[in-house]
């Protein structure tokens, strides 16, 4: 299956060394969650389980990883943009590719565990508070969203 492409974006697993060099290094410069993932690729590369880097032109800006449930749901974790470019669109680019992806896997929904600074940028991307896991993390705000089919248009916040 292609990789989502939008204009200048790409969405793309990291597939040499350098690559996965930069997939770390973008979120470990701005995830302090993802500094205990330092190259632990057998959680990276569990079944289900899709690391990707965001591309634009041939600079990789920032990285996500896409776990795939039986029960259909597209877990979004450790979503980093890199520090010089934010604020700039390119989280708004990676969440929707990686929704693409997840709806082209034939997910019904994604899911995510927001911190309590980016529950805001969710949201403009249509996320809602849900609680989709029995597990309580404190400062830590449950959220999801339908993916619904592009033929029976938008999503029900319209913008993503
Ligand atoms: C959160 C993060 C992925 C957002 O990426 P970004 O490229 O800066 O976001 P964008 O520029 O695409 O922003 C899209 C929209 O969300 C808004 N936004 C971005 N960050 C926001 C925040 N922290 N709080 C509220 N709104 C935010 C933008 O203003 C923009 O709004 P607009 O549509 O009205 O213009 C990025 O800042 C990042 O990597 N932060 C550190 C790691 C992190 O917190 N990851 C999430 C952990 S759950």
């Amino acid at each position: 299956m292609p990789s989502p492409c939008h204009g200048p974006f790409d969405l793309r697993p990291p597939q040499t060394p350098a690559e996965w060099e930069a997939y770390h290094r973008i979120r470990q410069d701005v995830l302090l969650e993802a500094k205990k993932y330092a190259m632990e690729h057998a959680e990276e590369l569990a079944p289900g389980h899709h690391p990707m880097l965001l591309w634009l032109d041939r600079r990789p800006v920032g990285s996500i990883r896409i776990d795939i449930d039986a029960a259909g749901r597209a877990g979004l974790r450790l979503v980093a943009v890199d520090p010089d470019l934010q604020k700039q669109g390119c989280g708004r680019v990676l969440l929707r590719l990686a929704e693409e992806f997840a709806r082209e896997h034939g997910c019904t929904r994604t899911v995510l565990y927001a911190t309590l600074e980016a529950v805001g940028f969710y949201a403009k991307a249509g996320y809602q508070e849900d609680d989709w896991d029995d597990v309580y993390v404190s400062g830590i705000v449950q959220m999801a969203k339908p993916l619904c089919n592009p033929a029976q248009g938008e999503t029900p916040r319209g913008k993503t």
